[in-house]
C-alpha cells in the first residue's frame, strides 16, 4: 500500500535493501563547474526529474548515473578515473555520481538534434507536419552516432556501476526519453537486473509515430519493450504505448485490459504513475525568508487582480497563445484596463535549439505590442520576468487570481501543482486538457483547448468574475487533491511494482 503521509522509511525497504538501486536520466542531480585553481564546485541540476528522483534521496542512497552535459562534468567525470563522483548535498545521505561522457559534438547530435528537436517535437505535436521533419542524412547521423552512441554509453555506465556496487540484479529506473535505447543494451548486459523506465512526456498515438522512419520507430519500441515496466504520466499514454509497439514490433501481443505487452515469451507491465511534488519540502520552501521577501518585490507587479503564468519558454507551453488570449480579453471586456495584470515568469530554456530561441523573441515581441496596444502610462498589462528563480516562482504562486495553464501537450505539468499547493487567494486554475495534470485536477479547473484563443479570453473572464465562494471552494478542492498523492505515493508505486516484478520471476525459477 502507498503511504501518503511523509515517513523516513519507504514501504518498499525491504526490495531497496536487497538490490542496488541505480537511477539513469540525461540531466543529473548537479552540474559541476571547474574553478581557475582546479577545484570543482556544483549546484542542484534543474528540472522535474532531478527534483522527482532527488526526494528519493530522503530513503535511500541510490547510485546516479548521468550524462556529463558541461565541460565541468566532463573534466570531473576524468578526475574520478571511472570511479563514481561522491556528492555530499545538505545533510542528505551522500550519493554516488556516475557520468556516461561522450565526446561534445556526440553529445550535441544525442542531446540537441535527436531528443530535444526530433522526439520532443513528436511527442508534444509540435511540428508543423506539412513542412516538417525532414529526415535528412543529418538526422539519420545524429540517430546512428549521437543518439545511439549516448544511449550506448549510459548502458555500459550502468553495466559499470552495478559491478561496483558487487550486484547483477540492481534495481535501475531509467528516466524520460534520452534513454529510449538504453533498457535492451543494460538488458544483454545485466540480464537479470530490474528495469523499469518512466517516460514524463506525453505518448502520442501510433498514427503520429509514423512520422518519424520505420527502423527509429522499432527501435525505439523494442528498446523500451527490454524494461520490466515502463511507467507514463496518464492511462491514454499506457493505451497509446501499448499500440504503438504492436504496430512496429512484429510479434508483439498488446493487452490492453492487463495493461502489459508479451513478446518472446516476456511481459512488460506498462503502467500510469502521475507524478506529484514533494509536498513537504515545497511548502518548506515557500516558507522559507527568500520566497517571504520575493513576496515583496512582486508585488509591484500585481494589480488588483493577477494573471499568472510559470513557465518554461518553451513552444509546448503556448505562451504566445496565453497573450493572445489577454489581448482579446481586453479587447473584450475593457472594463479591466487598469485593473488586472498579467505577469509571466518564464524560464530560458534550450537556447542552443535555434527553434527555442525564435520562441523567446516571439514572446517579447508580442507582449510589447499587447503593451502598447492596451497600456497606458501608469498601467502596463503584462509584466515579463525571465530567469531561472524557483523562489520567485513559488512566491508568484503564493500570489495569483488567476493561474493560466495553456500548454499544447504536457506530461503533467507541475506548476499546476505547486500552484494548487500554495496559493493563499482562492487562485482559479484555467487548464489545458491536453496537460497530463487535467485527468487529476481538471474536475476543479476551467478546462480549455489549447487552440481555443476565444474561449481563454473567455474562461480568463470567468474566472477573474467567479464568485469569492465558488474559488475557494475549487481551490481548496485542488488542494487536497495534490496532497494526497505526492511524490512518496508516486514513487513507492513504482517500487511496489518492481517489487512483484521481482517476486514474480522468483516464482518462475
Ligand atoms: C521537462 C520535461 C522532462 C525533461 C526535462 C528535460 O522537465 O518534463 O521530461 O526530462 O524537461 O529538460 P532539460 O532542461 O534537461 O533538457
Amino acid at each position: 500500500m502507498a503511504s501518503n503521509q511523509p515517513t523516513d522509511r519507504l514501504p518498499n525497504a525491504d526490495l531497496l535493501a536487497a538490490h542496488p538501486l541505480i537511477i539513469a536520466a540525461n540531466r543529473g542531480p548537479v552540474e559541476f563547474t571547474r574553478n581557475a585553481n582546479g577545484t570543482f564546485t556544483h549546484r542542484r541540476g534543474s528540472g522535474g526529474v532531478v527534483t522527482a528522483m532527488s526526494a528519493l534521496g530522503k530513503y535511500v542512497d541510490p547510485i546516479w548515473v548521468a550524462s556529463a552535459m558541461t565541460e565541468g562534468d566532463r573534466q570531473r567525470a576524468v578526475t574520478a578515473g571511472g570511479e563514481p563522483v561522491v556528492v555530499k548535498d545538505r545533510g542528505r545521505p551522500s550519493l554516488k555520481l556516475h557520468f556516461a561522457a561522450v565526446p561534445p559534438e556526440t553529445y550535441d547530435l544525442a542531446y540537441n538534434e535527436i531528443s530535444n528537436t526530433i522526439l520532443w517535437f513528436l511527442q508534444h505535436y509540435l511540428w508543423d507536419v506539412a513542412h516538417e521533419p525532414d529526415i535528412d542524412p543529418q538526422v539519420w547521423r545524429a540517430w546512428d552516432v549521437g543518439y545511439a552512441i549516448l544511449n550506448l554509453t549510459f548502458a555500459n555506465t550502468i553495466q559499470r556501476a552495478a559491478e561496483l556496487a558487487k550486484s547483477d540484479r540492481p534495481i535501475v529506473m531509467l528516466q524520460d526519453y534520452h534513454l529510449y535505447l538504453t533498457a535492451a543494451l543494460v538488458r544483454k548486459r545485466l540480464p537479470h537486473a530490474l528495469i523499469q523506465q518512466f517516460i514524463h512526456i506525453p505518448w502520442p498515438d501510433t498514427d503520429d509515430w509514423r512520422f518519424l522512419p520505420a527502423r527509429i520507430r522499432r527501435e525505439i519500441c523494442l528498446g523500451l519493450m527490454a524494461n520490466d515496466i515502463v511507467g507514463f504520466q496518464t492511462y491514454d499514454h499506457c493505451h497509446n504505448f501499448i499500440r504503438t509497439c504492436v504496430e512496429n514490433v512484429p510479434g508483439a501481443d498488446g493487452d490492453h485490459e492487463w495493461m502489459c505487452l508479451r513478446h518472446n515469451g516476456r511481459t512488460i507491465k506498462v503502467r500510469p504513475y502521475p507524478i506529484s511534488l514533494d509536498v513537504v519540502a515545497v511548502r518548506r520552501t515557500a516558507q522559507s525568508p527568500a520566497v517571504e521577501k520575493y513576496r515583496e518585490v512582486l508585488q509591484d507587479y500585481l494589480g488588483e487582480q493577477t494573471i499568472l503564468r510559470v513557465d518554461r519558454a518553451e513552444p509546448s507551453k503556448n505562451v504566445l497563445r496565453g497573450f493572445k488570449a489577454f489581448d482579446l480579453f481586453l479587447d473584450r471586456y475593457p472594463e479591466w484596463h487598469g485593473k488586472v495584470r498579467f505577469l509571466a515568469l518564464l524560464v530560458p530554456s534550450r537556447l542552443s535549439v535555434p527553434r527555442y530561441q525564435q520562441y523567446l523573441d516571439d514572446i517579447y515581441a508580442f507582449m510589447g505590442r499587447l503593451n502598447t496596444k492596451h497600456g497606458t502610462e501608469t498601467w502596463r498589462p503584462v509584466r515579463l520576468l525571465v530567469g531561472d528563480n524557483y523562489e520567485r516562482a513559488l512566491a508568484a504562486l503564493t500570489l495569483y487570481d488567476v493561474l493560466l495553464v495553456n500548454s499544447l501537450a504536457d506530461g503533467m505539468n507541475l506548476v499546476a501543482k505547486e500552484g494548487a499547493l500554495l496559493n493563499e487567494r482562492g487562485g482559479v486554475l484555467i487548464l489545458s486538457e491536453t496537460a497530463g495534470a487535467h485527468e487529476q485536477l481538471g474536475a476543479h479547473a476551467l478546462s480549455i483547448a489549447p487552440s481555443d484563443v476565444a474561449s481563454t479570453a473567455d474562461a480568463l473572464h470567468a474566472a477573474l468574475t467567479m464568485p469569492t465562494d465558488e474559488r475557494f471552494r475549487r481551490a481548496a478542492a485542488l488542494r487536497a487533491s495534490v496532497e494526497q498523492a505526492d511524490i512518496v505515493r508516486w514513487i513507492t508505486d513504482q517500487l511496489d511494482d518492481i517489487a512483484a516484478v521481482e517476486r514474480e520471476s522468483f516464482a518462475h525459477v
